[in-house]
Parts: structure tokens; C-alpha cells; sequence
């Protein structure tokens, strides 16, 4: 199966409270369970970074409804691209609120660049083996509210 996809970074119109949040995921995981999307969403301060993946036309759709949101704007995509497998596969939409350092760490990191320079290796500095690295570490299973 073809996949795709899209990493972009946005800003919430105001900082969003525990239970905004929660209620945003749980209407994320719901459409994105439907669609077969899966990816991760990391909240600093007002700013998101958020990964979505899946088959394309389901990655163009969600991405449409992400934009559409008003609840940030901003929105600006840093990856976007065909993969051959899903990096957050049992994630309908992962939630973690890294620290100021990773956060920036994955805010200043290279994405697009890995692609144009015809690199699929991770290299140092790379935003998707950063994200990977953070999620794998600490994402999934800890409660982040
Ligand atoms: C940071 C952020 C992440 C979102 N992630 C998803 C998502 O993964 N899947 C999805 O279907 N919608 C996603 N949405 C859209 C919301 O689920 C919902 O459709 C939207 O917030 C409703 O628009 P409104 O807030 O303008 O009423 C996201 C929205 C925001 C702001």
C-alpha cells in the first residue's frame, strides 16, 4: 500500500487547556481511526508539531480538516513525502509535551532537506529520526495530562 506522509509545525490562538486538549484528541483519534491515520502530536506552550501518515488521499483529507482548524494557524509543512512503512503505526494520535529543549531541538531540525538531498538515512539533525528518537523514548504509554 502506497503511504504518505506530512509533518507540519502551527501555533494555537491561545494556549489550550487540559481539557480542550483532550477533547481535540479525542476527536482526532476517532476521524483518524477511520481513515486509517496514524501519527503523533507534540504540544509546547502554544506551539504543535504534529505528524500525520497513512494512505495519501486520507493524509490530503485530515490535513485539510487539520488546516481548517481555528484553533491555530501558522501552519507550516516541513515534510512532506511518500514512505514505505508507518513509523507511529499503533498511534491513531500519540500525544506527548516534550520539554522546551527537545521541543526546539525538533523545531530548529532539518526536514525537508533530508528528501532534496536524495538521503534516506537518518543524519544527524535530521526532524523524523529526532522525532522517532524523542517518541521512542518518551512517547506511548505515559499519561500526559
Ligand atoms: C493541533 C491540531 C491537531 C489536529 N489533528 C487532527 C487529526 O489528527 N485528525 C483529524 O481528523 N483532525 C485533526 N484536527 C482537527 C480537529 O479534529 C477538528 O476537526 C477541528 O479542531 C475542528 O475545527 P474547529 O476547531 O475550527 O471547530 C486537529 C486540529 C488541531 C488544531
Amino acid at each position: 500500500m502506497r503511504l504518505r506522509a506530512i509533518v507540519y509545525f502551527s501555533s494555537a490562538v491561545h494556549r489550550l487547556t487540559n481539557s480542550e486538549l483532550e477533547h481535540l484528541l479525542m476527536q482526532s483519534r476517532h476521524a483518524n481511526a477511520l481513515a486509517e491515520i496514524t501519527g503523533v502530536l507534540l504540544v509546547h506552550e502554544r506551539r504543535f508539531i504534529q505528524c500525520i501518515e497513512g494512505p495519501p488521499l486520507a493524509v490530503s483529507r485530515t490535513f485539510e480538516r487539520i488546516r481548517a482548524s481555528r484553533l491555530h494557524r501558522h501552519i507550516i509543512t516541513v515534510l512532506d513525502r511518500p514512505i514505505a512503512f508507518r513509523d507511529f503505526a499503533e498511534w491513531s494520535m500519540g500525544l506527548a509535551r516534550p520539554s522546551t529543549s527537545d521541543f526546539l531541538a525538533l523545531w530548529s531540525a532539518r526536514w525537508q532537506a533530508v528528501l532534496e538531498s536524495g538521503s534516506i538515512a537518518p543524519a544527524e539533525g535530521d526532524g523524523m529520526a529526532l522525532l522517532k528518537a524523542f517518541w521512542s523514548l518518551t512517547g506511548g504509554g505515559a499519561n500526559p495530562f
